[in-house]
């Protein structure tokens, strides 16, 4: 809709209505509508504010509050047609209260502007979304749980560079993940409770005149206190960039198991079944179960990173205190918060379904020299060798192994001592990758028990 007159929120000094252009770059409510619960919100607890401090009247605040009830259920019924010319929620908001309610409508926007309105709102916002990222956290953490109980013992190859470097257990490797998974939660915890501030009340961006009551509308929304300083309160957006920080890092730690299904899931590696929910066929060749799930959640982190780095761009250099280019903090962070959680319920599903080939990890784990490192602890051990030498005299017998086209454990006693004449009947005891992971009991290891105790912890501190 394009208004022709001025603007009948601002355009007081305005002779005539905006170009048509300067109307599509200047609207935000084909986006900030979804801040509308949140800045009716707002709203009701400004309205009873004004009246409780005698700034309005107790018949107007009710008018107000009766009329902003039925603008909420117009809009979630989606009966109300917003409009452009109004720019965005706010004065779609207002515009339509006038409507239903008249002349006390033009009272609610008494010691208020739309720069500590829409501050208060995209906190209200931001707030939910870190409680819905906690909820979901606690979800996935719980699915990652129970993988690591059904299997802290059963073994599989341990990587790095991807190349195999020793055996550890399914158990431990799910617990790495709940480790990562936590961190990210208290980093929701952190953020929630330094961004619990209510800008309400710093107006346009001095405070006012008005003898206000700050405490009352920041109690009235759930806020710890009110913001301390109205320039601050106005122009800062770091809440909303806590929220992308913590989001892409969290992305990242998805993108990485994201990226393990994906191989595990191959058939060169055969490590894990997905389920069928969490998978797509090909409609060429039929043999092909595809990870599509696993590859989504892996690329998330792109976008996600990608609205952090954007709204970091918007936010560097701007003077205090509002400024129209914070208008852009939105959809960046809209479109990072409905894909983190797409993305974490998906792999909360993805992990919980997901079934372990025990016989295959047990396969690969005892293939590529896996138990190298246990032999060359055992010459240290038993033979009070120096490290260095141990190393030396292990990479023998690998090569030894490789060119026989074998793995340790077949090579004979005779052949071992070819190479050092000291060695015992007794190493072939921790060259078995059940051993192996046993004997790795130091805090925070990959033996059974460790991982046990560590998913007893977990299960503890998180009922
Ligand atoms: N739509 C604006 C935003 O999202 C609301 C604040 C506008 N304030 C102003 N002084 N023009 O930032």
């Amino acid at each position: 809709m394009t208004d022709t007159t001025s603007n009948q929120m601002w355009g007081g000094r305005f002779a005539a209505g905006p170009d048509a252009i300067m109307e599509a770059i200047n609207a935000s409510i084909g986006f900030d509508r979804r801040l509308a619960a949140q800045d009716i919100a707002g709203s009701r607890a400004h309205a009873a504010m004004l009246a409780a401090t005698g700034i309005i009247s107790d018949r107007d605040a009710e008018a107000i509050r009766e009329g902003l009830l039925t603008v909420l259920s117009e809009i979630e019924e989606g009966r109300l047609r917003f409009s452009t010319a109004l720019e965005d929620i706010h004065m779609n908001v207002e515009a339509r209260l006038r409507e239903l309610i008249g002349a006390p409508a033009g009272r609610l926007h008494t010691a208020r502007s739309r720069n500590d309105q829409v501050a208060t709102d995209f906190r209200l916002w931001v707030r939910d979304q870190l409680d819905a990222v906690e909820q979901g956290l606690l979800a996935l953490i719980r699915a990652f749980l129970v993988q690591a109980e059904a299997g802290a013992d059963w073994v599989m190859p341990g990587f790095t560079h991807l190349q195999t470097a020793q055996p550890v257990t399914w158990g431990h490797h799910m617990m790495a993940y709940v480790e990562m998974f936590a961190r990210d939660l208290s980093r929701v915890r952190d953020a929630r409770a330094r961004m619990n501030e209510c800008p309400l009340g710093a107006a346009a961006l001095a405070g006012t005149s008005f003898p206000i009551d700050r405490e009352m509308t920041a109690q009235a929304l759930g806020f710890d206190r009110p913001c301390a300083n109205s320039l601050d309160a106005v122009s800062d957006r770091d809440f909303a960039l806590e929220f992308l920080g913590l989001a892409s890092i969290c992305a990242m730690h998805l993108s990485r198991f994201a990226e393990e299904l994906v191989i595990w899931s191959s058939a060169q590696f055969r490590f894990v079944a997905l389920s069928d929910r969490f998978s797509t066929g090909s409609s060429i060749m039929p043999q092909k179960k595809n990870p599509d799930a696993a590859e989504l959640i892996r690329a998330k982190v792109g976008r996600i990173f990608g609205a952090n780095v954007a709204l970091m761009m918007v936010m560097k250099g701007l003077p205090l205190a509002y400024s129209k280019d914070m208008q852009e903090d939105k959809e960046q962070v809209f479109d990072a918060a409905d894909n983190l959680m797409l993305a974490l319920a998906a792999m909360e599903g993805m992990v919980r379904d997901m079934e372990a080939q025990r016989d295959n990890l047990e396969a690969a784990a005892a293939s590529g020299f896996s138990t190298a490192t246990d032999l060359a602890d055992w010459l240290v051990r038993a033979l009070g060798m120096p490290f260095r030498e141990a190393h030396h005299v292990t990479g023998a017998l690998v090569a030894k192994a490789e060119a026989k086209g074998c793995d340790l454990p077949d090579l004979s006693l005779d052949e071992m001592q070819a190479v050092h004449g000291d060695i015992t009947e007794a190493v072939y005891d921790v060259l078995g990758v059940h051993n192996s992971v046993a004997s790795r009991m130091s805090y925070g290891g990959t033996a059974p028990d460790q991982v046990r105790a560590q998913v007893a912890r977990w299960k503890e501190r998180l009922a």
